[in-house]
């Protein structure tokens, strides 16, 4: 499918911002994990690069993506479940993250509980890009961020649809 595996935009700010810290939400199969560490890594040393990948991990085991992974000897943490369960308690020890990608539920309750607890691992120059704005759930989470609080630009992506990219102001 078009939507899954690697989004240029995001390779693009990981080469532009030398992100080293990277958070995804939503992992699926690993691939898109790959491309945005093997972007990070034009930049920087692999063992400089960290990326934490969070997912239900039950089509694709995380034991396969992190093999996917270990290929590029980046440091990485995949934590498996339900992001409404795992994010809020991973967010006490995780450091403020370069670029997230928020990918994983599509309902209201699921993207705003993914926003939410993102935004907690932002610094001043962290992107946060959003998937499928398209979709109603995600669209209405992303409406109701807080203008005066972050700049909020949407984008069209090719083959995937609106992408929102999400800066502290
Ligand atoms: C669209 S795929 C992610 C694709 C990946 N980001 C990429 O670019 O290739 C969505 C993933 O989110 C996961 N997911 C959906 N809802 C979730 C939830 N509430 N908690 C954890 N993972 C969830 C699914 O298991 C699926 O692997």
């Amino acid at each position: 499918m078009p939507w899954y595996g690697s989004h240029p935009y995001l390779n693009e700010f990981i080469r532009e911002n030398n992100c080293r810290k990277i958070l995804e939400i939503g992992v699926y199969n690993g691939e898109n994990a790959r491309s945005m560490v093997q972007a990070a890594i034009k930049n920087a040393p692999p063992h400089e690069v960290e990326y934490h990948g969070f997912d239900f991990f039950s089509h694709h085991s995380a034991s396969r993506v992190g093999r996917k992974l270990d290929d590029t000897g980046c440091r990485y943490k995949l934590i498996e479940g339900d992001t409404m369960d795992t994010l809020p308690e991973a967010v006490k020890t995780l450091p403020l993250m370069d670029l997230i990608f928020i990918d994983g539920g599509k309902s209201f309750r699921e993207a705003v509980s993914d926003w939410e607890n993102s935004s907690l691992l932002m610094h001043d120059g962290t992107g946060v890009f959003v998937h499928n704005v398209g979709f109603s759930g995600v669209g209405r989470m992303v409406d109701e961020i807080s203008r005066d609080d972050y700049h909020v630009e949407i984008f069209y992506a090719p083959a995937e649809g609106s992408v929102a990219l999400i800066k502290k102001k």
